[in-house]
């Protein structure tokens, strides 16, 4: 079986619920359940004996390798970690904690368990660490996008912990020969994004008549991926990677935070006009910058089509459609997310 840890978050959710709609092999998940995990994710695999739910942190040491001996996955995908990147502005310490200690403390415990598999298990056995390409830092207008070459640059308290936990991920297959892959994908979006991050936040506020912030200028510019093409390019990598190496994932999307707003905007006034005839748009509001904000992401992602035939079947324009839609159906998923402690977040960050 493949062991996942995340899978109640973002992308996890959407990487277990694809894995079953593609594959036969059950999915133990790992996830502690913090702010960002959450079981109305997995609703639909309630009846489904492929799929075993534990809750637990990466970084406990004795429940991972208890679940290891028991278990015996032939996999590990590791999306848990800290992931909002004001988040790790504001507090940094949970960042160093899971994506720190708590990969290495989760690659501690596979490399004892992987050092016991016979010869065949350990030659096919593989680590994959989902990781992001904020690591490379910031670019300009006029340079290349980021290959799977391009120097680690990490300018947040959170890219920094992605980045040294790509390095201990690097460092156990070279040191001990642990087969790992890592995973550099640029910004996801779709069906279960939490709505502290830009898109599920501006969708949600504009529908509550709310200012919708954004950071500075808003022309900072991010390479966005609809998040079920994240998924196929996991997979193709889990089968068909050469551990050891790392593969650059993104949607040859590069638009600018207010374009992306404005977008989201023009298809809520078609799918849900205002009483009052206004646009959405009128509800933009510039607010603070970012401390630190990277100016610019894009991805290279010529490795993983030309090695493994990847490539995303989504463009801009088809996924973010079928985003709104998820979103004005699902209004239910965002209502019961958006709690206290959300609110408490909304109330630091924006005042
Ligand atoms: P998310 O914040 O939505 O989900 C993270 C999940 O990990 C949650 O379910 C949470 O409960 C769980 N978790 C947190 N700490 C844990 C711990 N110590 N032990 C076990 N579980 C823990 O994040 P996401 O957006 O789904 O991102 C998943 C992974 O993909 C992360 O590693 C992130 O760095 C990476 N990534 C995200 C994006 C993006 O655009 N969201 C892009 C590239 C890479
Ligand atoms: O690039 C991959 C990364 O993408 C992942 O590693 C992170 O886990 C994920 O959260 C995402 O990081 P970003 O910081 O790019 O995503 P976010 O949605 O927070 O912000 C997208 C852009 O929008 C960024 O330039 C900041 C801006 N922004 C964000 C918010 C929440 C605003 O202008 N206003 C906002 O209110």
């Amino acid at each position: 079986m493949l062991l996942v840890t995340g899978g109640a978050g973002f992308i996890g959710s959407n990487f277990v619920l694809d894995w079953f709609a593609n594959c036969v092999e059950p999915v133990l998940n790992l996830d502690a359940l913090t702010y960002a995990g959450n079981m109305q994710n997995l609703a639909s695999l309630e009846k489904d004996k492929r799929h075993t739910f534990v809750r637990g942190n990466i970084a406990d040491t004795s429940l991972v390798s208890e679940l290891l001996s028991k278990y015996r996955p032939r996999a590990i995908v590791n999306f848990a970690a800290e992931s909002h990147v004001d988040r790790s502005i504001h507090g940094p310490e949970d960042f160093i904690q899971t994506n720190i200690v708590g990969t290495y403390r989760l690659l501690e415990a596979v490399r004892l368990y992987w050092s016991g598999l016979s010869p065949d298990e350990r030659e096919a056995f593989r680590f994959l660490h989902v990781s992001t390409d904020e690591v490379f830092g910031t670019l300009s207008s006029e340079d290349a996008a980021f290959c799977e070459s391009t120097r680690y640059q990490p300018n947040s308290p959170y890219s920094a912990s992605k980045a040294a936990s790509d390095h201990l991920v690097r460092a156990y297959y070279h040191t001990y020969g642990v087969p790992v892959l890592t995973t550099n994908c640029s910004n996801n979006y779709g069906p279960f994004h939490f709505p502290e991050k830009l898109i599920p936040l501006v969708i949600s506020n504009a529908v509550q008549g709310l200012p919708l912030p954004i950071y500075g200028d808003g022309l900072q510019i991010r390479d966005w991926l609809y998040v079920a093409d994240h998924c196929t390019a996991i997979r193709r990598v889990l089968d068909a990677g050469t551990p050891g190496e790392t593969y650059n994932i993104g949607g040859r999307s590069e638009k600018t935070n207010l374009d992306v707003v404005h977008t989201l905007c023009d298809i809520l006034d078609e799918y849900r006009p205002k009483a009052d005839g206004t646009s959405y748009r009128t509800q933009i509001t510039f607010v603070k910058d970012r401390p630190g904000h990277d100016r610019r992401y894009a991805i290279d992602a010529r490795k993983i089509q030309a090695e493994l035939g990847w490539k995303p079947s989504e463009t801009f324009e088809s996924g973010i459609r079928k985003t709104v839609r998820w979103f004005l159906d699902n209004a239910d998923w965002t209502r019961s997310v958006t709690d206290g402690s959300y609110r408490t977040w909304v109330e630091m960050q924006y005042g």
